[in-house]
């Protein structure tokens, strides 16, 4: 940005607030007229020094752009600013927002900063927007600029909307292979968002979980320290595949137990030694302050990192609640499968102020759906009945024991708050959307499956999908394939299994049904494979509106709406693009 211009967007939007320029507030990108001057690629003076203003630092931007937390009239937009010499003085930065992938018709610059204090990520609310439309965005250092990305407001909460289409993901350990998954979501034409569960990235040092050449984790050693939780960050954020699907979608993220440390709760976590690892208050209160460094959330309070539950409301189709069943109420797993404590009136997965959030968010929901995103597998699993059918039956049991207490199964009392509320209040159209176990799983939820008395009596209170992960690994060889085959035997409700595969859902919602679409990917292991798509293990699963009941029969997959947006709203471009201004 020349001085000049710089001098009047300083006066103009001190303090991070707003410059609105030509365009803003109404149309079309289509219709929104170019401005004759003010765009960042056409200075209308030539860069001229001054020298009573301080140098300009030079930095990078190594770790490409994001977005996330899209409401109707805002987005958060994040980068990364690496300043190529030491420097403990912030480093101005300016976004820019526009209609266009060019950024010609930019409709909005905020002043903002980056620092030492927050790792030199840079987080801007996107405030004045309309509601339902892209828009592409980039930050700049003097005449430095970052990649550009793509992003996409939510339709205002009263709006008819007959239609949305986003991607469920979760589980993504980069020493378990390529983001395959990532560069599938990048490449594809048309999401409204991408929807994350949690597990974006693993603590672990390497050889420790996974050993795919040439995706060892940074720092070597398991994450503990500020700085180890930074680098972990930094690192994933290098990654091509990840930096390409935050550079086309906004995401929706929450975090599961390896943004911190395996099978974490409020007071602890399975992978935290106090002996040797320090306070674990200290540790989570680190993994909660660098996570909102680095990924484009939200703060639901001024300088709140703990609160990660929050509402979307997807037009007049969808409410969104998002919750946090792993650092905000948890109390500590069982560790035996049939623990009575299990069903303890006491026991908490979510604290009872997010629980009584949750319970009016869904009464007070006038939307066609429902749908909750959270962490562990909501629909019960019994594990006591798993017959001996073979000699890999022992390895299947082995493996459900250590997911089952973990899960709304160890939390039994909450679980029936949420069935009994849902049944009380005649509250329809809930559909649940869930990560963490690396596999694929679509439900009826039942007060009590082990009872079903079968499809004319019984009548499910919501549905679950489960989504696969990005890399992490499901059951082994053999394990797998019998789960996929006996558990819906002793569990009824469970209507889907897929127990190896790594991949993602992608929903597809109308006003008359939620569409989940499994898609799988082709390999993980190879760079050359990324983004490819194994189509002979697709899986469609839908639920009709008022019913609940899932369908497999006569489903196609659906078809994107990709005609205008790729006429009108391209893909943002690959390249970075650090080069001073022409
Ligand atoms: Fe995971």
């Amino acid at each position: 940005m020349d001085s000049k211009r710089r001098r009047l967007v300083q006066a103009m939007a001190v303090g991070g607030a707003a410059t609105w320029l030509a365009g803003c507030g109404g149309g079309d990108s289509s219709d929104s007229p170019a401005p004759s001057t003010g765009s960042p690629n056409q200075p209308d003076t030539p860069e001229t020094p001054d020298p009573s203003e301080p140098p300009v630092a030079r930095v990078d931007f190594n770790h490409g752009v994001a977005s996330g937390d899209p409401l109707a009239d805002r987005v958060i937009l994040w980068t990364r600013v690496t300043p190529r010499e030491e420097t403990a003085a912030p480093i101005p930065v300016t976004v820019t927002v526009a209609r266009d992938a060019a950024l010609l018709d930019p409709v909005a610059r905020f002043e903002t900063q980056a620092d030492a204090q927050h790792d030199f990520c840079v987080k801007q609310d996107a405030t004045g927007l309309d509601a339902g439309r892209w828009y592409y965005f980039q930050f700049q250092v003097g005449d430095q600029r970052s990649p550009i990305g793509r992003t996409r407001t939510l339709p205002a909460a009263d709006r008819f909307v007959d239609r949305a289409r986003f991607a469920v993901v979760s589980c993504a350990n980069i020493s378990h292979g390529y983001f395959s998954v990532y560069k599938t979501l990048a490449e594809h034409g048309d999401l409204d968002f991408v929807l994350h569960l949690g597990d974006y990235l693993y603590e672990y040092g390497i050889g420790e979980y996974g050993d795919v050449p040439d995706r060892d984790p940074l720092p070597p050693h398991e994450m503990v320290s500020l700085e180890d939780y930074r680098q972990r960050h930094a690192q994933y954020k290098g990654d091509e595949d990840l930096q390409a699907v935050h550079r086309q979608y906004p995401m929706i993220v929450i975090w599961d137990d390896h943004e911190s440390a395996n099978d974490s709760y409020q007071g602890g976590a399975e992978n935290h030694q106090p002996m040797t690892e320090g306070d674990w208050q200290t540790r989570k209160n680190i993994a909660r302050r660098v996570y909102f460094e680095w990924m484009p959330i939200r703060e639901q309070n001024p300088g709140d990192t703990a609160t990660i539950y929050r509402r979307f409301q997807f037009g007049d189709l969808i409410d969104l609640s998002m919750l946090d069943t792993r650092l905000e109420g948890r109390d500590e797993p069982l560790s035996l499968p049939f623990d009575p404590a299990r069903n303890d009136p006491e026991r908490r997965l979510i604290s009872d102020t997010q629980m009584d959030w949750l319970l009016e968010g869904l009464s007070a929901s006038t939307a066609r759906w429902r749908f909750i995103g959270q962490q562990v597998m909501f629909a019960q699993l019994n594990i006591a009945e798993i017959p001996s059918l073979n000699e890999h039956a022992p390895q299947l049991r082995g493996n459900l024991s250590a997911i089952n207490m973990d899960q709304w199964d160890g939390y039994a009392a909450d679980r029936l708050k949420i069935l009994n509320h849902l049944d009380d209040n005649n509250i329809d159209n809930v559909v649940i959307l869930t990560g963490d176990i690396h596999t694929s799983w679509a439900s009826e939820i039942y007060r009590n499956p082990g009872s079903l008395l079968g499809d004319l009596f019984d009548a499910p209170l919501a549905t679950e999908f489960v989504t696969p992960a990005v890399t992490s690994p499901g059951f082994p060889e053999g394990a797998a394939e019998l789960a996929g085959v006996a558990i819906p035997v002793v569990n009824p409700h469970i209507r889907y299994v897929e127990a190896k595969s790594r991949g993602f859902i992608l929903m597809d919602v109308n006003r008359q049904r939620a569409q989940a679409e499994f898609y799988y990917a082709r390999d993980i292991e190879s760079f050359d494979l990324r983004g490819q798509i194994d189509e002979s293990k697709t899986k469609l699963v839908a639920v009709y509106s008022g019913d609940s009941r899932l369908r497999e029969e006569g489903l196609r997959p659906s078809r994107p709406r990709t005609l205008r947006t790729a006429l009108f709203h391209p893909p943002a471009p690959a390249s970075a693009s650090t080069e001073k201004m022409a």
